[in-house]
This record gives C-alpha cells, structure tokens and sequence, in this order.
C-alpha cells in the first residue's frame, strides 16, 4: 500500500561511493543497501519514499526546483556540497518543504570546514553521526511535523 506521505531522499555528490568510502566516517553499506535500509523504516513509518543521487549540482538544484508538486517533505544528504553549495540552499529554499539534514558522518566534530551547514537554517533538524539510524529519525521527525500541519490545516 503507498504511504500517506511521500517523502524525497536526495544524496548528494560521492554519495554514489558508499561502501568504498572511509568506513569509520561511512560504514559500510553502499548507496545501494543504504536505500534499502531507509525503504524499510519508510514503510514501517508508512511513508512511500523515491531516491535521488547524482554527481551533478545542476541535477540536484533541478529535481529541488520541481519538487514542491511531487512530494510533502525530503530528506537530503548533500555531501560536501552541503558546506559551500548557496545554489543548493536558494533551490531547497524554492522547494519550501519541511526538510530534514542527515550526514552519516558526525559533520561537527571532524575537520572544522565540515562544521558549517548551508542547509542547516532551512531544516526542521540536522541529524549527523548516526549512520544509517540518522534516516529513521529523519523520517519520524518529518512524519510528525507533517500530521501536525494536516492537524492544523483540518482545524
Ligand atoms: C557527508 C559529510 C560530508 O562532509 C562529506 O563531504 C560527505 C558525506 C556525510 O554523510 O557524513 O560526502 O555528508
């Protein structure tokens, strides 16, 4: 059965490369199982999900610019772009739907360039050093800001 929530997990640049990345910063899942992992959570939260990665901001700025019609919230993990990609922040701004940040890595506590997110004002919340477990939080903290707008839209 679809879910009532149509969520987007958007992966962002060398994500594509999991399972052959640095497993104490990574693990190690490729994009692959990753996804697999995240289908699973989605359905046991009832969330119907569609995957995007690519290797190209244009690509990634695109699929934000078309989104706000196709789903009710994302999740995005955009890689190092997250750190200095202001074209990524102005088209999740454009998206202006509930988003949330994840990182598998623990992002503030590795080289101090990863410390600051673009995103990070934008999002709902920012989930990093949790690993795979980091996209289950994210789907429940959208699932919940999601019935709390349809509560209020139906008041
Ligand atoms: C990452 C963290 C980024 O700093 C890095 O450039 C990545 C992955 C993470 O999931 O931990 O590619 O977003």
């Amino acid at each position: 059965m679809a879910g009532i929530y149509r969520i987007e997990i958007m992966h962002g640049v060398n994500l594509n490369m999991l399972g052959r990345r640095d497993p104490e910063h990574y693990g190690t899942l490729t994009l692959m199982q990753l996804e697999q992992h995240i289908s699973q959570f989605a359905s046991e939260l009832d969330i119907e999900v569609r995957f995007l990665q690519t290797n190209a901001e244009s690509e990634f700025v695109e699929h934000l610019q078309g989104l706000s019609d196709l789903a009710d919230g994302l999740v995005l993990n955009p890689g190092a772009w997250t750190h200095y990609s202001w074209a990524i922040r102005d088209a999740l701004e454009i998206a202006a739907l509930p988003a949330v940040e994840v990182h598998l890595s623990d992002v503030k506590a590795r080289e101090e360039w990863r410390r600051f997110s673009v995103v990070e004002e934008l999002c709902l919340a920012s989930i990093c050093g949790k690993g795979v477990e980091g996209y289950r939080e994210a789907l429940a903290v959208l699932r919940a800001e999601l019935e709390s707008m349809r509560e209020d839209a139906s008041s």
